[in-house]
Parts: structure tokens; C-alpha cells; sequence
């Protein structure tokens, strides 16, 4: 069963510069609301309430002024800091002291999901004991994707950005580990482009017949937010289910108050520190019905 999670937050955004020259990528926005909305709700869908999360030394008040100790929506969030982004495996080094002796789901801050059943996915697959899990998407671009290729069931492939994998299956930024991952994680060497690789880290599982995947079926969206194009493209998807539901993706507030962690209160808290905006007004309305 997985209890806690980290949110990994830092990186470079080079593909986004200048934007990223002096914001951190997480904090921009994806539509109505910061990126790592998104990434925290879905830990928020898994019924995780103790959270890490991970960013550059600089960027660290920020976040601390956007989610403070995570009280009012229900959550535990503590920080830490990546000092250079070393590779997504470094999260584990990093959070070594607040996994204990637990199993850990990692998701990385500029990840977007949506659809259907996810939710009761993320709660299956949560129960893992042994092992590690990946959660596989079919795309276009698998070689601008870690990747893997399935025979017979199996992961018989891992490969970071290669041209030569014969699948369409892109590795999406949501793990969940057992505790060996922080062992492991130890073990990894730098790659070629100085960085400790999750590729290699799943192969370390693989090899011991203990990585498995969950495919995420073609009704459900894993979108990018790495590019111009990409963040353009993802704000307008979301704006297109908002604006046609009346229901917001990734409002933090809404998952705690429907998993019955905060209560009205918490959230005229929330409303009075946004101030007056349509996110605020999206608040009201929910605890107006009740
Ligand atoms: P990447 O897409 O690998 O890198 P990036 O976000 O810095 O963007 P670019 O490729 O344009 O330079 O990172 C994926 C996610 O993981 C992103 O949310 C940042 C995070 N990350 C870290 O926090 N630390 C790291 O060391 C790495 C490699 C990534």
C-alpha cells in the first residue's frame, strides 16, 4: 500500500525558455491554475495526504506561499530541495529520510492526466506490496519518451528517447516503488548527459522480474507541457472540459472536500487567500449547494 508521495518539481525547462529563465515550470500556468495542481491532484485521487515535495533552492518560497503546510486542503507537504536537476532517481536520494520505510508513488510536477477511471486506477494499483509500477501511454513520439516494448505481457524493452524501439508506449511521470527504490537508487551512475537515469532504475526492477505497468486505455489524456505548442495545446483541453462541464480539472480544493479531508471552512480559507477570481468563484459554489 502506498501512504506518500513526492512531487518532483525542479528541472531546467530548457525547452520553455526564456519563460523558465526565471519561473520555475510548475508554476506556470496550465489554464486556470498553477501546473502542479495537476500533478498534486492526482496523488490527491490516490488518497495520499503526505507529500514531498522537490524544487530548486530558489524556487522553494514559492511554493511554500502557494501551499504552505497543505492544512487546508487536507494534506502534509514538506519540502526539500534539489540542488541541480541530477535525474529524476535523485528523488528518492533526496527523500530518503521522509520515505522511511515505506513504499512511495513519485510524480513528476509537469505531468497532466485526465480521464475516465483513472481514479479508481490510481486506488488498484496503490495496493502494490512488491515491485515497481509504470503507467504506459500510447503516443505518436514514443522516441521522445522513455519507452518500453511488451512481448507476451512482459516488459522485455526499456529505452530513454531511442529510435529504435518498436512501440508507441511513452513511460508516463507517475511511479510507484517499493521501498528497495531508494537502495537502488543509490546504486545508479551518472549517464552520459551527467544525470541518474529512470530507465536505468526501472531496468534494475526488470531484471528482477518485479516492474510491472498499467496501461492507460485511448479514453483517457496523458498531455505534454514541456514546449510552447504543448502548454498552449494542454491550457486549451482544459479549457474546452471546463467550459463545457462547468467542473474544474485539478481543483485541490474540490478532491479534499469530496475525500471529506477539509470542510467549508478550509475552504472560505482558500477563497480569502485567492481573492476574487473565477477559481474563487468556482470555490464558492461548491460549498453554497450544501
Ligand atoms: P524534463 O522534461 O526531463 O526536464 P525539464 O522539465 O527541466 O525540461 P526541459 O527538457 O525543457 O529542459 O523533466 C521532467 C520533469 O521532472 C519536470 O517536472 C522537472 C522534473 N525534474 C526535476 O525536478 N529534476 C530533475 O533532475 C529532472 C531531470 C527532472
Amino acid at each position: 500500500m502506498i501512504k506518500k508521495g513526492i512531487i518532483l518539481a525542479g528541472g531546467t525547462g530548457s525547452r520553455l525558455s526564456p519563460i523558465t529563465k526565471s519561473i520555475n515550470k510548475q508554476l506556470l500556468p496550465l489554464y486556470d491554475k498553477p501546473m502542479i495542481f495537476y500533478s498534486l491532484s492526482v496523488l490527491m485521487l490516490a488518497k495520499i495526504r503526505d507529500v514531498l515535495l522537490i524544487t530548486k533552492k530558489n524556487d522553494l518560497k514559492l511554493y511554500k506561499e502557494l501551499l504552505g503546510s497543505g492544512e487546508d486542503i487536507g494534506l502534509k507537504i514538506s519540502y526539500a530541495i534539489q540542488e541541480k536537476p541530477r535525474g529524476i532517481p535523485e528523488a528518492f536520494i533526496i527523500g530518503k529520510k521522509f520515505i522511511s520505510d515505506q513504499n512511495i508513488a513519485l510524480i513528476l510536477g509537469d505531468n497532466f492526466f485526465y480521464g475516465q477511471g483513472f481514479t479508481k486506477k490510481l486506488l488498484d494499483e496503490k495496493r502494490l506490496k512488491n515491485g515497481a509500477k509504470i503507467f504506459l501511454y500510447n503516443v505518436k513520439n514514443p522516441e521522445d519518451y522513455g519507452s518500453v516494448e511488451i512481448e507476451n505481457d512482459k516488459i522485455k524493452n526499456i529505452k530513454e528517447k531511442s529510435k529504435n524501439i518498436k512501440s508507441s508506449f511513452a513511460i508516463t511521470g507517475l511511479y510507484f516503488f517499493d521501498n528497495d527504490v531508494i537502495k537502488y537508487a543509490k546504486k545508479l551512475k551518472l549517464s552520459k548527459r551527467k544525470e541518474l537515469e529512470i530507465v536505468d532504475l526501472l531496468k534494475i526492477y526488470n531484471k528482477k522480474n518485479k516492474l510491472f505497468f498499467s496501461l492507460m486505455g485511448r479514453g483517457s489524456a496523458w498531455l505534454d507541457t514541456g514546449s510552447p505548442e504543448n502548454l498552449l495545446s494542454t491550457s486549451e483541453f482544459i479549457s474546452t472540459i471546463e467550459n463545457r462541464q462547468g467542473l474544474k480539472i485539478g481543483c485541490i480544493e474540490e478532491i479534499a472536500l469530496i475525500n471529506k479531508w477539509i470542510n467549508k471552512k478550509n475552504i472560505i480559507k482558500r477563497i480569502n487567500f485567492y481573492g476574487n477570481s473565477t477559481y474563487s468563484n468556482y470555490l464558492k459554489k461548491l460549498i453554497s449547494h450544501g
